[in-house]
C-alpha cells in the first residue's frame, strides 16, 4: 500500500502512514497533542484540524486538494447540524489521501499554553486532572458475569488506555441508568490527579455537551478570593470575594487559634463558617457565569496554616505554640464532599498545596509556583504583604521562606482612620516638602485633592478614610517633608511650620483633610498611627533581612511585591519607609496576586501540582518566632527608613 507523509504543525511532528488512515491516528501515533472527548466518533468536535494547501519547501511537499479524503456522511451531518468552521476538518473522519501539511488549532490541543495577561506572568500549560470522555461499553452478556463498572473500565482501557477505574458510591448508584439510557453510551469526568487509579466523579448518557470547570480559591484570614476557571482552556469566568466570616472569632490568625483553645468546640464553628463562605461562593459565581454549580468538578486551595487546619477540620492548636507542628505539610487531596461542600458536583476534587512550614503558607508556596524564584539568576526578594507577610528570598542556587507577623495595618486596620480599599478611601499621598501641603488621590477618581473639579469627582462618597497604600505613602511623605523624624515622631506645628501639625495631648497628629464642612471626616495621621506602620514595617524589614543573614549576603538584586495591596504600593514610599531592603527603584515590580495566581495553575494542570510538591520539598524554612536575630533586626528596622543599614538608592 502507498504511504503519505503527514507533518503536523505547530509541533513539527512527522511520519509515514498508509493511505486512508484517519489524521486523528496519525496524530496518536506521532504523539500529536490533538483533543477528542467522543473517542473519533465524530460527535464531540474537539478534534477539528487545518489542512494547509500549497507548496512546503521545507518539508519537501506540496499539498494539493486532495491529500486528505472528501468529507464523509459523519462530518456532513456535523455541518449540517452544527456548522463546521470553513476550512476546517474532524480530524477523526479526514483520512490521509496524499502527502499532507496539518495544522491543530490551539483549541483543539489539550496541552495548550494559555497566555496570560500579565504581560510578565508565566504561562499556564493545559493539563487538568479531570477531561470527559464518550466511551462505548459493551452490552451485559449472561455468559461474561461482569458488572457494569468493570464493562465501563474496559472500554475506557481499550479506548483511551486508561489503567485501574474506581468509582465511588454515588456513580455506581446513576451507572446502569446512564448505560442504559444512552444505548451504552456515556460520557465520564475521568480523574486522574495522581499516580493512583483514576477515578470517575460523574456520568451521563450518551454525548454530554457540559465542560468542565475549575475553583481556584485564595483563602485569606481577612478575604477568600475565588476564581471560576474552564478547563478546557483555562480561561477565568467569574471571580469573586468574600469576607472570611471567621472574622468574627478574631481578626487576626492568633486571636483564631485563642478562640479555638479558649472555646471547646471553637475549632468546628470556624470550619463550618468558612466551609459555608466556599460554598457561598461556588454558588454565586456559578450564577454569575450562567453555568451549573454542578459542573464544578475541581477545586485548588491556598491558605495560610491556621486557615489551612480550620478549612479541613483541623484543631489549630499546635500552631498557636513552638514547635508550631503541622498535622500534615504535604499537599491534601479530597473530595469536596468531606469538606461538606453541597453546591459543587458530588465527586469534586479538592487539591490543597502543601505547607512550606508551621506559620509558612500554601500561599507563599502558591506564590512560589506563580514566580518561581528557584529558576531566577538574580537573588530575588518576594513578599507577599497582608495580615502576615509572607517572604521569599532565592535564586537558582537556593531559596528561603519565612513569615513575619506584620499585623493588619498595611490593610488599613489599626490605622485612626484607616480603613479597606475601597471607593473614597486615600490610595495616594503627596506632600509639599517647602509648603507642608497635602494632596491626595482617593479610589475611584482620576483626580488629585487640589484638582477643580475633585468634589464632584468623588460624588457621593467623598473622601471617606485611609487606605493601606494611602498610609505607606503618607507616612513617607511627610518622612520626606521634615514633618516626622528619623525615629518616627510627629513634629510640632512651631518645629515644622504647620499648622496642619496639631497638637493630641503630649504628641502631634498631622492633618491630611478636614471634610466636615461638606459633613465628612478629619482625617490625620496620628501618632499611633505612625506606631503602627513602624511595627509593621520593622517585621516585614526583619523577616527579609533574616532572610539575608541566613544567605549570607547584606543586599538583595531584586524585590517583586505580591498579593493585592503589593499591586497598589509605591517602590519608592515602600523603600523611604524602610519596608523593603535598598535596591534601584526599577528593580522593585509588583507580581498582583502571586498566590490566586499559584491556586489558577495548579487548578489547570497536574503537573504544577507535582511542582510545587517538589519545589516546597527544596524551601528552607526560617523561623521567626525562635530567631534573636530576628528581634534584633526589628529593633534596628524601627527607625524611618532604618537604623543603621544603607539605602545609597534613595539618594537624589
Ligand atoms: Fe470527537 Fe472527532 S474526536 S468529533
Amino acid at each position: 500500500d502507498a504511504d503519505a507523509l503527514v507533518v503536523f504543525t505547530p509541533s513539527g511532528k512527522r511520519g509515514r502512514f498508509p493511505v486512508g488512515t484517519p489524521v486523528l491516528t496519525a496524530a496518536r501515533q506521532l504523539g500529536v497533542d490533538l483533543d477528542s472527548v467522543c473517542g473519533g466518533r465524530g460527535i464531540c468536535s474537539k478534534c477539528q484540524v487545518t489542512p494547509q494547501f500549497g507548496e512546503f519547501p521545507k518539508h519537501g511537499v506540496t499539498v494539493t486538494a486532495d491529500a486528505l479524503s472528501a468529507w464523509n456522511a459523519v462530518e456532513e451531518r456535523y455541518d449540517r447540524v452544527r456548522g463546521l468552521t470553513a476550512g476546517r476538518r474532524l480530524g477523526c473522519q479526514a483520512r490521509v489521501e496524499g502527502d499532507v501539511v496539518i495544522d491543530v488549532p490551539p483549541e483543539s490541543q489539550v496541552h495548550r499554553q494559555v497566555v496570560r495577561k500579565e504581560a510578565d506572568a508565566r504561562e499556564i500549560v493545559m493539563d487538568p486532572a479531570t477531561r470527559l470522555l464518550l466511551v462505548q461499553v459493551a452490552e451485559p452478556d449472561m455468559h461474561e458475569p461482569r458488572g457494569d463498572l468493570e464493562r465501563l473500565a474496559e472500554a475506557l482501557r481499550a479506548e483511551w488506555g486508561v489503567g485501574a477505574v474506581t468509582a465511588p458510591l454515588p456513580v455506581l448508584a446513576k451507572l446502569q441508568g446512564a448505560l442504559r439510557k444512552g444505548g451504552w453510551q456515556v460520557t465520564v469526568a475521568l480523574w486522574t490527579g495522581d499516580a493512583g487509579p483514576a477515578k470517575v466523579l460523574d456520568l451521563w448518557p450518551g454525548f454530554h455537551e457540559g465542560r468542565v470547570y475549575g475553583l481556584a480559591i485564595d483563602l485569606g484570614s481577612t478575604t477568600i478570593a475565588a476564581h471560576l476557571t474552564d478547563l478546557r482552556n483555562g480561561t477565568v469566568k467569574a471571580s469573586a470575594g468574600a469576607m472570611n466570616p471567621q472574622i468574627r472569632f478574631g481578626e487576626d490568625l492568633m486571636s483564631r487559634v485563642s478562640y479555638a483553645m479558649m472555646n471547646p468546640g471553637g475549632d468546628r464553628e470556624m470550619t463550618s463558617a468558612v466551609r459555608a463562605a466556599i460554598d457561598g461562593l461556588a454558588k454565586g459565581l456559578a450564577e454569575e457565569a450562567g453555568i451549573g454549580a454542578r459542573d464544578i468538578l475541581e477545586i485548588t486551595v491556598v491558605c495560610n496554616p491556621v486557615m489551612h487546619h480550620l478549612l479541613l477540620g483541623i484543631d489549630p492548636v499546635e500552631l498557636g505554640q513552638a514547635p508550631f507542628a503541622l498535622a500534615t505539610s504535604s499537599a491534601v487531596g479530597l473530595e469536596a464532599r468531606d469538606l461538606g461542600l453541597s453546591q459543587v458536583n458530588e465527586g469534586a476534587q479538592v487539591y490543597v498545596l502543601p505547607l512550606i512550614a508551621g506559620h509558612v503558607g500554601a500561599d507563599a508556596a502558591a506564590v512560589a509556583l506563580a514566580e518561581r524564584p528557584d529558576q531566577s539568576d538574580d537573588l530575588v526578594l518576594t513578599v507577599d504583604v497582608g495580615t502576615n507577610a509572607e517572604i521569599l528570598l532565592g535564586d537558582r542556587s537556593r531559596v528561603l521562606a519565612c513569615s513575619s507577623p506584620t499585623g493588619p495595618a498595611f490593610e488599613g486596620a489599626q490605622i485612626s482612620s484607616g480603613q479597606r480599599a475601597a471607593p473614597g478611601a486615600i490610595e495616594r499621598v503627596e506632600i509639599d516638602p517647602a509648603t507642608k501641603e497635602p494632596r491626595f488621590k482617593v479610589i475611584g477618581s482620576d483626580l488629585w485633592s487640589d484638582d477643580p473639579g475633585f468634589a464632584e469627582a468623588t460624588g457621593a462618597t467623598g473622601v471617606t478614610g485611609i487606605c493601606g497604600s494611602g498610609i505607606i505613602e503618607a507616612v513617607a511623605e511627610m518622612r520626606m517633608a521634615g514633618l516626622l523624624d528619623a525615629g518616627g515622631l510627629i513634629g510640632s506645628a512651631e518645629q515644622t511650620g504647620t499648622a496642619r501639625c496639631e497638637p493630641v495631648g503630649r504628641t502631634s497628629s498631622y492633618l491630611l483633610w478636614d471634610g466636615t464642612a461638606q459633613g465628612g471626616p478629619r482625617i490625620s495621621v496620628t501618632q499611633g498611627d505612625i506606631r503602627a506602620i513602624q511595627l509593621a514595617k520593622s517585621a516585614l524589614y526583619a523577616g527579609a533581612r533574616l532572610l539575608m543573614d541566613e544567605m549570607g549576603l547584606d543586599k538583595v538584586d531584586r524585590v517583586t511585591l505580591a498579593g493585592a495591596f503589593g499591586a497598589h504600593i509605591s517602590p519608592k514610599h515602600a523603600m523611604v519607609l524602610g519596608m523593603i531592603p535598598d535596591v534601584p527603584l526599577d528593580h522593585v515590580r509588583s507580581a498582583g496576586n502571586a498566590a490566586g495566581t499559584g491556586a489558577r495553575i495548579a487548578l489547570c494542570s497536574v503537573a504544577a501540582r507535582r511542582e510545587v510538591e517538589g519545589l516546597v520539598s527544596r524551601i528552607t524554612k526560617v523561623e521567626t518566632a525562635i530567631e534573636p536575630r530576628f528581634q534584633e533586626h526589628f529593633v534596628a528596622a524601627n527607625a524611618i527608613p532604618h537604623a543603621s543599614d544603607p539605602f545609597p538608592n534613595l539618594r537624589g
